[in-house]
């Protein structure tokens, strides 16, 4: 009933076995799962088929996390987390937050009747993320400093005010952010793909997934590990630096990119996610900025839209195929993982756009024919 009909709370024994009455969903996943590639495109997606011709890609799926209740894969971490707080008697919720989290929290404590705290970094945080926030009724603090700046301080804020910390260093966190990876596998009637491209940025989303398909293949539910491709803006990659060096060292970066939502120096979750990366035979890849906004621009034209970090995930396919690490022919699937809404300025030319005409037939036509 009201658990089944959660793309999370499905998987519970998987997860976190709650007793119901605690459970705070909305409900979250049962997200879609799009075929973009060159050959699994009917005529309904001649559109989508662009998205596979711009990767090099035969059998190319796009899940779009976009599509949960507040508009990001966050809610898919955020209800276990939640409901954890919620059954251990917490009267108060924070994160430190780009935008989505911060969203994220705000909808799921304000459904849980406790307090929200979010600390976002002042000024980079995409206009409908903040709105987000703000409208739920969390306590919106906005730090002057960047994201691991207010990374820092919620952890300080955390330890010794006795507020539940729910950043992805919160294992339960993680453990609903697993149900992205068993969807996708459900989905795809549990023939696990050779590749599973995503997002990286404070890197719980790698972690997560990793994690869902090595109990999936432990348990017997798949027969072979997906490879892992995270990407990352090539203005904030620490995780690839390392990468790039066998994970050999690692050091935090000064984060720049206009994927804000992956802006972020000095991961918290690299130690899980390099795991992901070395048990799934795994690769990191960077991506300019511009190759972001070109990547958004494919995913945007062919209807399906998504929000800038989120098309790392189609730049990096390209670029993983154009090397030839990933096979034209090997089966794909990529996670956008946040709705075009979220940010309706970055790579969008004008937010009231279109032309605007006097009300007659004429200048319509006008317009029509140019
Ligand atoms: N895509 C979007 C849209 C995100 O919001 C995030 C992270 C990521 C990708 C990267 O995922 O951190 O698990 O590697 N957003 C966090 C936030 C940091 O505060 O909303 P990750």
């Amino acid at each position: 009933q009201l658990l089944d009909a959660s793309g999370v709370w499905r998987y519970r024994e998987l997860i976190l076995p709650a007793p119901e009455q605690y459970v705070v969903t909305r409900p979250e996943g049962n997200t879609g799962l799009y075929p973009v590639g060159i050959e699994n495109c009917g005529p309904g997606r001649a559109g989508h088929r662009q998205i596979g011709l711009y990767a090099g890609l035969e059998r190319f799926f796009l899940k779009h996390e976009g599509e949960n209740p507040t508009g990001s894969f966050k809610d898919r971490g955020m209800t276990v987390g939640v409901t954890m707080a919620l059954m251990m008697g917490a009267k108060a919720v924070a994160c430190a937050s780009t935008g989505n989290t911060s969203a994220s929290l705000a909808s799921y404590a304000a459904q849980a009747g406790l307090r929200g705290i979010v600390f976002l970094p002042a000024g980079n945080v995409a206009g409908g993320k903040l709105a987000q926030s703000l409208a739920y009724g969390a306590t919106t603090v906005q730090i002057r400093g960047d994201f691991d700046d207010a990374m820092r301080l919620v952890e300080q804020v955390c330890n010794e005010l006795g507020i539940y910390l729910l950043n992805s260093l919160n294992p339960f966190r993680v453990e609903g952010q697993k149900a992205i990876g068993f969807e996708v596998l459900q989905q795809l009637d549990w023939q696990a793909p050779d590749w599973l491209v995503l997002p990286a940025g404070n890197l719980g989303n790698t972690s997560a997934i990793g994690k869902a398909f090595r109990q999936a293949y432990q348990l017997g539910l798949i027969s072979n590990m997906p490879r892992i491709a995270s990407i990352q803006a090539a203005g904030a990659n620490p995780f690839y630096r390392s990468f790039t060096q066998n994970f050999a060292s690692y050091e935090p970066v000064q984060a720049d990119t206009v994927a804000t939502a992956i802006k972020i120096g000095n991961p918290v979750s690299y130690t899980r996610a390099r795991r992901s990366i070395e048990e799934s035979d795994g690769i990191v890849e960077q991506v300019s900025d511009d190759e972001i906004l070109a990547a958004k621009a494919i995913i945007d034209r062919a209807g399906i839209g998504c929000e800038p970090a989120s098309a790392a995930t189609l730049a990096g396919a390209r670029k993983l195929v154009a090397r030839g690490v990933i096979k034209r022919d090997e089966r794909v699937v990529g996670i956008l993982t946040g709705n075009l809404l979220k940010d309706s300025k970055t790579g969008i030319p004008q937010e009231v756009g279109g032309t605007v005409v006097d009300a007659t037939f004429d200048a319509v036509r006008k317009v029509l024919a140019e």
